[in-house]
């Protein structure tokens, strides 16, 4: 692809449309969630020769355990399906994953699938994966805000930022949502303040590295003003940061 002039450091992804995608097929829902997982495999190959450097993907929500048993349980089977086969190639591959979320209420299987993934991967450094898997952005701030007001932290932006979850990386430059819905879902309240949002109507299924390359070159084209005016922008580096 053509050379951006500029390019999101860090992509966040809300992977939608799964469901809707096996049902047009006459296909459980979980199909659309494995289906979803090859997605995610080819997007995150595409990312290092895109210089995309963090890779943030919301799998599960808090509020998913209110989806019916089998869909839950279904989830957490491909969870640990996918860990056991992709950690080796993720590994190879140079990419560092970790997950994101609360570990209450996961199984002792899924839990240490995610803690061997995380230990596995490590040492790695070409692209950072995050998964973001029984996770809530008001989970995070709460919980964030606890742990400061325990240790008797003042809490500012500052203080805050650094409890929570994701402060190893920078925000999100480009949010992405797929599947036609314009929300967050309680996906990164606070690290999406000043995110550039695309909304996508292929449901995630269907999302490809062409359709990457369409969310990366209109964010090319977005000024980024973080509260200044055009000409401020224009005339200093805040958009190609
Ligand atoms: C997103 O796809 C995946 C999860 C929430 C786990 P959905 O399962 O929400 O798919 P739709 O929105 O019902 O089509
Ligand atoms: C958001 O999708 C969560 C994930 C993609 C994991 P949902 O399908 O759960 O969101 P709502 O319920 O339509 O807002
Ligand atoms: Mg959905």
């Amino acid at each position: 692809m053509a050379e951006l002039l500029s390019v999101p450091r860090h992509i966040a992804i809300v992977m939608d449309g799964n469901g809707r995608w096996a049902s047009k097929r006459y296909m459980p829902r979980i199909a659309g969630h494995k289906q979803g997982v090859d997605v995610l495999k080819r997007i995150v190959s595409a990312c290092p020769s895109r210089n995309i450097g963090t890779l943030t993907v919301f799998a599960f929500s808090s509020e998913n355990w209110n989806r019916p048993v089998e869909e839950v349980s279904g989830l957490m089977d491909i969870l640990a399906m996918a860990l056991s086969r992709e950690v080796p190639k993720l590994q190879r591959d140079g990419v560092r994953l970790r997950f994101v979320g609360s570990r209450d209420g996961l199984s002792a299987r899924v839990k240490s699938g995610l803690e061997q993934a995380e230990a596995a991967t490590e040492g790695n450094s070409l692209l950072s994966l995050n998964v973001c898997f029984n996770y809530g952005g008001r989970w995070d701030i709460a919980s964030a805000a606890a742990r400061l007001a325990e240790a008797g932290t003042p809490i500012t932006e500052a203080s805050l930022s650094g409890a929570l979850s994701m402060s190893y990386c920078s925000d999100p430059d480009l949010l992405i949502r797929t599947g036609n819905e314009m929300r967050l879902s309680n996906f990164l309240m606070w690290q999406a303040a000043y995110s550039e949002l695309y909304f996508s109507d292929l449901l995630w299924p269907d999302f490809d590295e062409t359709a990457l390359d369409a969310a990366l070159l209109d964010y090319a084209s977005r000024e980024r003003r973080f509260g200044k005016t055009s000409s401020q922008v224009s005339g200093d580096s805040a958009n190609t940061a």
